[in-house]
């Protein structure tokens, strides 16, 4: 029998990846080029549901083919611990006390890693001597890659310590002497929400995370979102007419969840029916579903994840709809001056919520949030 082939779940990889293999053919050049390749250090950001942790694992599986090792964490409390533990798993436990007495242990920042209070630099000495311990094992030209995900979510301390030692293991490399082709390597994946940037972060980290080469995931293009419909039904032993895909595609305006649940859906609905063409009827069935699960996974985390006052802003761009709203009359709306307005215009386009639709004029930037906030609005009234 045969298995829906799509994948509406998070971290799960697609049936076919769509519109990312420029980032996945820098990755792989960075890591083809040796030291110093600008794609070793790499940012992607977007919103949830945009694809970032399964490019994580796209990335990951690019490093693996060229030989490197694969070191995958989530940004929780302790992850440098873990990535040391990670490191010398199997090998006896190196310590930043392994390294020359020259390398002094400056001020101690006291961090609290369980039981155990360890100092930031400290810490990041022994990051530094497990990761070049473990690339002595390696072959000429191979290294480490780690891909860290909801890089948001990262303490101020994980990151200040990554930033910190990953120059000084570019650095020990050089004091090696051998050539850039054959240096061993490090590379560092990140994928965060949009707001990594505008958060606090001190100026080590920013400067650090400035010099990475930066991928936004956004929309996918939806004649590719088409193709990949016909060519995942059709390998699963359904159909589905071109006119028809295309129509589906276009109804997830490109935003990979919505392309997985909306896909996922039609195939089902056909199933039920125990048919071998998904038809217009299919599709009808199926897109409700979508976006009943997409409200759920997108929309209401999306609006629920904003303060009262940006909440009340974007219910007050809804008599506009479908219009773009006048960022004038929402001032009025709300009876705030135009400062308040400009502020939280500001926040929530920061928050990848709403978007700049002309002077003067906004729009939202998360598909079927306006009817999911309708929904709301009549509950409530
Ligand atoms: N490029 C893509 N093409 C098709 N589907 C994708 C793509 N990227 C992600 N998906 C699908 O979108 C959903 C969300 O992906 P995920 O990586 O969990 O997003 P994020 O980590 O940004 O929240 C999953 O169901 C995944 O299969
Ligand atoms: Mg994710």
């Amino acid at each position: 029998m045969a298995i829906n082939p799509f994948k509406p779940t998070a971290g799960k990889l697609p049936p076919i990846l769509i519109g990312r293999q420029a980032i996945i053919d820098d990755f792989r050049h960075g890591l083809l080029n040796g030291a110093g390749a600008p794609e070793r250090l790499m940012l992607l950001t977007g919103q949830r549901g945009y694809g970032k942790t399964v490019m994580l694992t796209e990335l990951g599986k690019v490093a693996l083919q060229q030989g490197w090792e694969l070191v995958s964490e989530t940004a929780t409390a302790g992850m440098c611990e873990r990535m040391i533990e990670t490191l010398t798993a199997g090998s006896p436990r190196v310590t930043g006390a392994d390294l020359g007495p020259s390398i002094g242990i400056g001020n101690i920042a006291s961090l609290s890693l369980g039981h155990v209070d360890f100092s930031i630099e400290q810490q990041a000495l022994t990051l530094r001597s497990a990761i070049n311990e473990r690339l002595k094992k390696l072959p000429p030209g191979r290294g480490i890659c780690f891909s860290i995900d909801e890089a948001q979510a990262a303490s101020l301390e994980d990151m200040t310590m990554l930033a910190t030692t990953v120059q000084h293991v570019i650095r020990d490399q050089d004091l090696t002497n051998a050539s850039d082709k054959d240096q061993k390597g490090i590379a560092l994946v990140f994928a965060a929400l949009p707001s990594l940037m505008d958060d606090l972060l001190n100026d080590k980290v920013l400067t650090f995370l400035r010099r990475a080469v930066q991928r936004k995931l956004g929309p996918v293009p939806i004649v590719e979102v088409k193709n990949a419909f016909i060519t995942s039904i059709t390998h699963s032993g359904k159909q589905i007419d071109t006119t028809l895909a295309l129509h589906a595609a276009q109804e997830t305006f490109g935003y990979p969840y919505m392309v997985q649940l909306v896909g996922y859906y039609m195939w089902q609905a056909a199933e039920s029916r125990r048919s071998q063409q998904i038809e217009e009827t299919d599709f009808k069935e199926g897109l409700r579903d979508a976006v009943l699960a997409f409200e759920d996974a997108v929309c209401a985390p999306a609006f629920k994840g904003l303060t009262l006052a940006q909440q009340s802003f974007v219910m007050a761009m809804l008599p506009d709809q479908p219009h773009a709203s006048k960022v004038a009359d929402i001032a009025e709306r709300v009876h705030k001056s135009q400062s308040w307005v400009s502020k939280y215009r500001a926040s929530l386009i920061d928050a990848r919520v709403i978007e700049s639709a002309g002077y003067g004029h906004v729009r939202f930037a998360v598909p079927y949030l306006v009817e999911y906030l309708i929904k709301q609005d009549k509950h409530e009234c």
